[in-house]
């Protein structure tokens, strides 16, 4: 068995160096007028350095990353995005899709200067029929939050954001509320009509290409440009949401929070139902006496309010007494606005409104169910966030996202599921921080990175590190060592990061095979960014 993984890396490690032919360096210096003039005679109209509509068109979500692609273009549809693709193929030009642009490390853009940007923005045709929807690659959650509750009260389980792209969400595993009991976005995907480099339109799914169809559901973003996603819908339940804050905490009271927290939701005499979405946020605020607000908070899906009180009493016991609390019995697609903080409906539709941005660096550590976090390492985290998180200028958050737990949906099926790489996980921690205008993006970054240490160095004991190293063996021996090896959320994906050390965050037990289909599929590295197979 190791044997066989041995050899699968080398070969591909030989044949990503044959396949990057042309040395990005080289391309610096190209002549893109054949590319542009490809992509005219295609009707294809490329937006370019320039042209005055560039500035605007390539702006990303991070305002810290403002790559320059050598063109935009719009497809109409699949064949527009394969004519795209064959264009940049035939000129050595690397290729990225672009769906929300919400990517944390504005791959969209390449991640760095001088590739073609795919915008998918055209591509929004949505459809619903029976228990499955048909959504074009270019249309943002809440409109399709959106469509599929004014198309028969339909639902999906998603993240919580109107703005974010299916094609990165989706793509990438896609967390949301309701993931405990349907499944990440990626999983309830049935089938994917996706363009790979050879500019083919392929269709996807477990029955056709179906080893396209598992890369391309958790790491979507290196096999080519998802056209298309067909998906399971669901009845839309009612719910209420709850949030239990503790204004009053002191570290050590938010620590022992996180410790309760913890226990709860994975305690197997007494399972978390799955219809439970649970998370904790842990925000700075200078009117609370310790400088920090905890709340735990969600949203039961199904249930009414007395069946919330009932459910999180045993964990109220441990918490205390809260300052606040919030109750609120809904309708779906209220859930649905209560998790984007909107008020009204039409804030769903983005078409309406023009999208927002920021200027920050984020990243983030997964807990698994087998390594819970131990008290020390809990302990140094809200140190952290109460210490010098109550004196920075960096406007940070932090969001704790419970995947696992009872007989999560995540976790059930199984680890090789699809591409996705962290069944295992009971929770995700992001550390998220805006950087604001005076403040350097290296102090922004050490401060985050600062939060993620303080996790990172207390809950992986040495001992479990090494059984950790022994058994990724093949990996570790072919890579430059990885300090940590705690699992990461790929969409919440880490700018620093080089690509092995993103591979062994995001994929620890994929990355072999996903290397190994890099090369079936895209042997030129055609859809290319800093962390691609
Ligand atoms: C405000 C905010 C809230 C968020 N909330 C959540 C949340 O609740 N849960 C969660 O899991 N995540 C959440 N995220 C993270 C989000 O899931 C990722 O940033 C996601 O990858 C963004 O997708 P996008 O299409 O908007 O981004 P893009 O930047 O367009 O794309 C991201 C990556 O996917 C590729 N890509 C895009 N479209 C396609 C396609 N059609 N085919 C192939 N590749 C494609 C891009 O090339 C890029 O590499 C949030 C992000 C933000 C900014
Ligand atoms: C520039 O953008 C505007 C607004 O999106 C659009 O209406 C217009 O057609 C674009 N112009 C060109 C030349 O692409
Ligand atoms: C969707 O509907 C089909 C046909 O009615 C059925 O076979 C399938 O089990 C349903 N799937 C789900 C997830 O409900
Ligand atoms: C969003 O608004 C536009 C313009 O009114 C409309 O065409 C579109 O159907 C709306 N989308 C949804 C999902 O309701
Ligand atoms: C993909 O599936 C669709 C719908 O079933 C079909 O119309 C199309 O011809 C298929 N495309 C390919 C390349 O097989
Ligand atoms: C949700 O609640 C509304 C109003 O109480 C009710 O009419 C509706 O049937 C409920 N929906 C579901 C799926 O239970
Ligand atoms: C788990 O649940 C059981 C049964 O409700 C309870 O007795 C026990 O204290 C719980 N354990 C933890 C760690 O919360
Ligand atoms: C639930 O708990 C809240 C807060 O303790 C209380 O105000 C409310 O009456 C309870 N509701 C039900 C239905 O038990
Ligand atoms: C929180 O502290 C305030 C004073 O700072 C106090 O009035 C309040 O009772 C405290 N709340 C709880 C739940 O301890
Ligand atoms: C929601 O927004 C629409 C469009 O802006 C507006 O017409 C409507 O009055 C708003 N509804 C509510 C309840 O605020
Ligand atoms: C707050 O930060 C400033 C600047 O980094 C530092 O000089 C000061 O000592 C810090 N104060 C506390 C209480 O840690
Ligand atoms: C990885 O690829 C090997 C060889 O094709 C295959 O046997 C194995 O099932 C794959 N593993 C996963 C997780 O798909
Ligand atoms: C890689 O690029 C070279 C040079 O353009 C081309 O001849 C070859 O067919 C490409 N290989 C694949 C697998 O696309």
């Amino acid at each position: 068995m190791r044997r066989a993984l041995v050899s699968i890396v080398i070969v591909s490690a030989i044949t990503s160096v044959l396949g990057k032919w042309v040395p990005y360096s080289q391309l610096q210096a190209r002549d893109d007028s054949a590319l542009l003039s490809c992509l005219k005679s295609k009707g294809l109209d490329p937006v370019v350095q320039g042209s005055p509509n560039y500035t605007s068109d390539s702006a990303p979500f991070n305002r810290r990353l403002h790559w320059k692609p050598v063109a935009i273009v719009y497809p109409e549809d699949a064949k527009g995005v394969s004519a795209a693709v064959k264009c940049a193929a035939q000129n050595h030009v690397k290729v990225n899709a672009r769906c929300g642009g919400h990517s944390y490390a504005a791959f969209a853009l390449g991640g760095e200067d001088g590739h073609l940007t795919v915008s998918l923005d055209k591509l929004r045709h949505l459809s619903q029929s029976g228990n499955t929807s048909t959504i074009g690659g270019g249309n943002h959650l809440g409109d399709v939050a959106l469509y599929l509750w004014q198309n028969g009260k339909r639902a999906m389980a998603h993240g919580t954001c109107p703005y974010v792209g299916i094609g990165g969400h989706a793509g990438q595993g896609g967390f949301g509320l309701p993931s405990r009991a349907w499944g990440l976005l990626a999983d309830q995907v049935q089938s994917l009509e996706i363009v790979t480099a050879d500019g083919q339109i392929r269709n996807a799914s477990l029955k056709e290409n179906a080893d396209l169809f598992w890369a391309a559901t958790g790491a979507g973003a290196s096999f080519g440009i998802i056209t298309s996603f067909t998906t399971v819908t669901r009845p839309a339940p009612n719910s209420t949401a709850f949030a239990y804050e503790f204004k009053n905490y002191t570290y050590k009271e938010a620590s022992a929070g996180l410790q309760a927290w913890q226990a709860f939701a994975s305690n197997s005499t007494n399972k978390l139902d799955p219809n439970v979405g649970l998370q904790i946020h842990v925000d700075p605020n200078p009117s609370a006496p310790h400088g920090v607000v905890f709340s735990v908070s969600g949203v039961y899906y199904g249930a009414d309010k007395a069946k919330v009180n009932s459910t999180f009493a045993p964990l109220l016991k441990k918490l205390g007494t809260p300052t606040s609390i919030l109750l609120q019995e809904q309708d779906w697609i209220t859930s649905v606005l209560h998790l984007a903080d909107a008020k009204n409906i039409s804030q769903l539709n983005t078409t309406l409104a023009s999208d927002t941005h920021d200027y920050f660096y984020a990243t983030s550590t997964f807990i698994s169910e087998q390594r819970p976090m131990v008290q020390a390492a809990s302990d140094a985290l809200f140190k952290y966030f109460y210490g010098p998180g109550t004196n920075t200028s960096i406007k940070w958050f932090a969001i704790f996202d419970l995947y696992g737990g009872g007989d999560s949906a995540i976790t059930k099926v199984g680890p090789d599921y699809n591409a996705f790489n962290a069944r295992d996980a009971l929770y995700s921690i992001q550390y998220y921080g805006t950087i604001p205008h005076g403040t350097s993006d290296r102090a922004g970054i050490d401060f985050i990175q600062g939060i993620k240490k303080a996790v990172e160095n207390d809950t992986v004991p040495k001992t479990q590190f090494k059984e950790y190293g022994e058994r990724h063996a093949t990996l570790q021996s072919l890579i430059a060592p990885v300090s940590e090896a705690m699992g990461c959320a790929v969409n919440y994906i880490d700018s620093e990061y080089s690509a092995e050390e993103a591979h062994a965050r995001y994929y620890p037990t994929h990355s072999a095979n996903l290397t190994a289909l890099k090369n079936k599929y895209d042997l030129n590295r055609t859809f290319h960014f800093p962390q691609d197979f």
